[in-house]
């Protein structure tokens, strides 16, 4: 299943049980929202989750853009991206959870062709402030589904305050052998798929109040499904990354896990760049310049001759297309080859300056704040010279 037909039959699936289709939001959220970026496909909705009515309605679903630096460094693993895409449906107070849990238990068999041995579902098992969710244990011990009671894992929450409850995760097997362990215990079982019961609002002295009308938000990563459904090694193997990999090593011959973080930080920055960020040294314009240089560092590491200009257009026009941005690709492009200009330039001043620093090291935080004010090199690109030069 391609990455499209995923998309159709998810949204089909939902809309043929009365979900209305919910536009895509941008990662940019607005001025008064504290989070940078866009994490989940829940974020947009916070107020309706909250109560307010929703103008489309009580049954929602769609596929939206998230970016997660939480998981930054988690990126070279098998299942991690920075932007990934999120196919996500919500009960705007209407129906309840273990409806959602059934749907998303027959859109996986018969939408998706998972045979039922190769599932498995976790579920909240209760904590001192909320008791355990057997309403969610009894349904997944009515379809035959074997559950796995945690606490922490199975509590959900998109900050420290707001709309949270406890969750259902659903994971595949992705193991060559028959399945085994719990997913607990072995992991092969991949997490794919989250209903979370927002039930409660946290308030900042850590209480929850019940809110007055309970919700359910799913979210799946579409990434990962596409890798279990077609029996990938890892979400690197899927149509999205293909156009990256091929252009990458063709001009670099970076390791598996370098390879995959280039690629993911590479699609990460165009999707950042195609909703209108740019470079800079605070909030989203830092995180973008973060994955640029540490794309960057990789690559020159392997050919520091090469430029991310002798890239060709596939990967950027493939990606912008995937994520229905409108940006031009030259436009993105430019921007790209600026800021690697500019970090080269950076490192040529930040080695002459460093030069002098290396038999004082460890530096103080006066030498730190002085080499940021006065010749613009941030503390970790002055660690990273420092580390170069021993
Ligand atoms: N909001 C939930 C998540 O992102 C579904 O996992």
């Amino acid at each position: 299943m391609t990455p499209d037909r995923i998309i159709r039959t998810f949204v089909d699936f939902y809309r043929e049980r009365g979900h209305l289709p919910l536009p895509e939001s941008s990662l940019v959220r607005p001025p008064d929202d504290p989070v940078l970026f866009t994490t989940s496909g829940m974020h947009p909705l916070t107020p309706y989750l909250e109560g307010r009515p929703h103008p489309l309605g009580r049954r929602l679903a769609n596929v939206q853009r998230c970016l997660r630096t939480t998981d930054l460094d988690e990126v070279g693993d098998r299942t991690h991206l920075t932007v990934f895409q999120m196919l996500g449906s919500w009960s705007l107070g209407d129906y309840d959870p273990p409806q959602s849990l059934r749907w998303g238990y027959q859109l996986l068999r018969e939408g998706f062709g998972i045979a039922p041995d190769r599932l498995y579902a976790t579920v909240f098992g209760g904590d001192e402030q909320v008791g355990p969710d057997l309403p969610a244990l009894e349904t997944w011990r009515d379809l035959g589904v074997p559950v796995e009671l945690t606490q922490r894992e199975n509590w959900w929450s998109n900050g420290p305050t707001g709309p949270c409850g406890p969750d259902s995760e659903i994971y595949v097997w992705t193991g060559d052998s028959p399945p085994s362990g719990t997913p607990g215990t072995d992991g092969r079982w991949l997490e794919v798929w989250n209903h979370v019961q927002m039930r409660y609002h946290r308030h900042d002295d850590g209480r929850l109040e019940p809110l007055r009308r309970p919700n359910v938000d799913t979210g799946m990563g579409l990434e990962r499904l596409e890798m279990v459904l077609r029996g990938h090694g890892s979400v690197f193997e899927g149509d999205a990354f293909a156009p990256w990999v091929r252009a990458v090593t063709a001009l670099w011959h970076p390791d598996e896990s370098s390879l995959r973080r280039v690629c993911d930080h590479l699609r990460s920055s165009v999707v950042v760049v195609g909703d209108g960020v740019r470079p800079a040294n605070t909030g989203r314009g830092y995180v973008l310049r973060r994955l640029l240089r540490r794309t960057l560092t990789i690559l020159w590491r392997g050919d520091p001759t090469r430029t991310l200009s002798d890239l060709p257009d596939e990967p950027f026009a493939d990606t912008l297309d995937r994520f229905r941005q409108t940006a031009n690709v030259t436009g993105v492009r430019l921007l790209l080859q600026d800021e690697e200009e500019r970090f080269r330039g950076l490192l040529r001043r930040g080695r002459r300056v460093i030069s002098r620093y290396r038999s004082r090291a460890p530096l103080t935080g006066a030498d730190y704040r002085y080499l940021h004010d006065t010749h613009g090199l941030p503390r970790d690109l002055v660690d990273g010279l420092l580390a170069e030069a021993t």
